[in-house]
């Protein structure tokens, strides 16, 4: 265990390195305008301070926003980018309809900053950046640290569910993985990222594999331990299609206090995770000594989730006088005057 860790900790200490070197057009894109730090700070100077604000007002009322939020972030920042194009209602199948996204939740409360900023100063802050700044802050209530978010996306014009290609929560973590490095992040990002399953919940049609058919076998998970067995096969009796899909936490530990927390890999390391992806990150050499550490030190893995958020939302974003800034969230300027 000892050994484990100090071999892991250069693993984390070198990306951690990188976090402001890291540009999201390193791929040769042709240059654009870039992200800046506090970008509206001269056209809508307090737009921050709103979207906190709004944050703070929805969290204590209901705490599930966090990681609803976080979902939408990553659900929109992986497919097509970070423009905003998973809050769209518009067109005959827009992204927030495919399967994947079934069960995403929080745009009530983009609506409502939406309409905050519209009043305050209309035509200036995306729908985009409102999506990552309120993720931001709602993750921050639950402990998350906070991370730089640069501001200057602009919101995508287009939302098809056939663009969708999020993994299922069931994959395997070289499905994943390899998920994850066509997106340009790394094995230390979804090993990181993966932590905010420390919040948040998962239909049982998505763990009943796990509990009575592991892999065809007719027998549960042999990775699984007993005392996690017997829980979720108490929450998730044998299903047929069509039956009930209850939902169960991801860590049973943290999320129902929606408190963000080492506890996730703390339970991986115990056999104790939800998700098939999760325990299986046991089975990488990189992902487990990533788990061990992040296990034994939360600061570390602060950092590390502070830049992946960092990178998650810089992925292929439109700036400059790409996209628009919608009035909306839920319709391009177009879409809504038709
Ligand atoms: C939340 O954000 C505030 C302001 O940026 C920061 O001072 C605080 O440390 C953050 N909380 C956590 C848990 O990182
Ligand atoms: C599932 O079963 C197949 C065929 O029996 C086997 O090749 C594969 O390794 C198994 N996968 C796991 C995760 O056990
Ligand atoms: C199973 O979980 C318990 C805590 O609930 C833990 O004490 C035990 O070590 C775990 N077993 C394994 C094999 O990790």
């Amino acid at each position: 265990m000892g050994r484990m860790k100090c071999m892991a900790m250069p693993l984390v200490a070198l990306a951690l390195l990188s976090l402001f070197l890291w540009t999201a057009d390193a791929s040769g894109a042709p240059p654009k305008p870039r992200l800046q730090w506090h970008y509206y700070r001269n056209s809508c100077r307090y737009a921050e301070e709103y979207v906190r604000h709004q944050v703070h007002l929805y969290w204590n009322t209901d705490k599930t926003i966090a990681p609803k939020l976080a979902r939408l972030a990553y659900s929109d920042c992986f497919v097509n980018g970070c423009d905003g194009s998973i809050l769209l209602d518009e067109g005959p199948n827009p992204e927030k309809k495919a399967p994947q996204n079934r069960g995403l939740g929080g745009f009530v409360l983009i609506d409502k900053i939406r309409e905050v900023l519209n009043s305050r100063c209309p035509g200036v802050v995306s729908c985009a950046d409102i999506l990552q700044l309120a993720t931001r802050d709602a993750l921050n209530l639950t402990g998350a640290p906070s991370y730089p978010v640069f501001t200057g996306r602009r919101d995508g014009m287009k939302s098809d569910a056939a663009s969708v290609d999020l993994p299922s929560p069931d994959i395997t973590w070289q499905k994943g993985l390899s998920y994850f490095q066509s997106k340009g992040l790394n094995v230390l990002d979804m090993t990181t990222l993966l932590g905010a399953h420390s919040l948040g919940q998962t239909h049982c049609s998505y763990v009943v594999d796990r509990l009575y058919n592991f892999n065809g076998s007719g027998k549960p998970d042999p990775s699984m331990n007993a005392t996690i067995l017997n829980s979720l096969r108490k929450q998730c009796p044998p299903r047929k299609k069509g039956d009930h899909d209850p939902l169960v936490y991801l860590d049973p530990e943290s999320g129902p206090k929606y408190k963000f927390s080492e506890s996730y890999y703390k339970r991986i390391l115990t056999r104790e995770a939800v998700l098939g992806i999760d325990q299986q990150l046991l089975y990488g050499s990189d992902t487990e000594q990533i788990t061990e550490e992040f296990a034994a030190g939360f600061e570390d893995l602060r950092k590390a989730f502070a830049e992946s958020m960092y990178k998650m939302g810089n992925i292929n974003v439109l700036t400059g006088n790409q996209g628009e800034i919608r009035q909306n969230c839920r319709y391009t300027n177009k879409g809504k005057s038709n």
